[in-house]
């Protein structure tokens, strides 16, 4: 896959545990207080336009500051959006609206279904890994794994290692993975 000069680069950022468990259908994160992955998570997205399914969005609502753009996609034909988001029923017309703004960068913010629908378009996923085993209250709700990734042309360029801090009881990688991309 390569990325045209002008195209939008769409990006995804995750936290999983070893199993890459990310989530469930009753919501919430499996995991609770790891610090050091909320501060990562800020400084990535911060000024950028992100997008989530409803779910998410919903779960987030009140977080997005006045330098965040929010995009929720939903199957709502009448959704009614907080945080000044902007609605779409499909993630192309999302694609192409950011597109034609000429915004740079969008990220996918989760949850597992949007990241599902998202994975085809894009170029760049920031995985945080957490090195537990979390269970998840309901369904549970995984991310790719990296072996499967890999299948779909990803390739790990980057990866930091976190010992356990009192940001972070316990220990974590993030991993930065992309697919052929002139825009990283
Ligand atoms: N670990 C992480 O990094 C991370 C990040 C984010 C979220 N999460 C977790 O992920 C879980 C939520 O994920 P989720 O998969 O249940 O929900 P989600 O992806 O956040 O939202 C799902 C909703 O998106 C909309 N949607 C789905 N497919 C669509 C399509 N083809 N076109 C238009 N809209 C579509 C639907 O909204 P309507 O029902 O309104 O039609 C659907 O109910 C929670 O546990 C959350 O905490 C984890």
């Amino acid at each position: 896959m390569t990325k045209k000069e002008n195209q939008l680069l769409l990006s995804m950022i995750v936290a999983v545990d070893n199993n890459y468990l990310m989530g469930s259908d009753l919501g919430g994160l499996p995991w609770s207080g790891i610090e050091r992955d909320k501060i990562h998570f800020r400084k990535y997205v911060e000024g950028k336009t992100l997008i989530t399914g409803r779910k998410t969005f919903e779960e987030m609502k009140g977080w997005f500051q006045s330098h965040h753009t929010p995009y929720v996609l939903t199957q709502k034909s009448d959704y009614q959006a907080t945080d000044d988001a902007f609605v779409f029923n499909t993630i192309e017309d999302a694609i192409s609206v950011a597109e034609q703004k000429g915004v740079d960068e969008m990220v996918v913010c989760g949850g597992a279904e949007i990241y599902r629908l998202a994975l085809k378009y894009s170029s760049k996923i920031i995985m945080t890994i957490l090195d537990s085993y979390f269970k998840a209250q309901g369904k549970p709700k995984y991310f790719p794994s990296i072996e499967e990734l890999r299948t779909l042309g990803f390739k790990e360029y980057k990866r930091e290692k976190f010992m356990p801090s009192d940001q972070n009881q316990i220990s974590m990688s993030i991993i930065w993975l992309n697919r052929d991309c002139n825009k990283i």
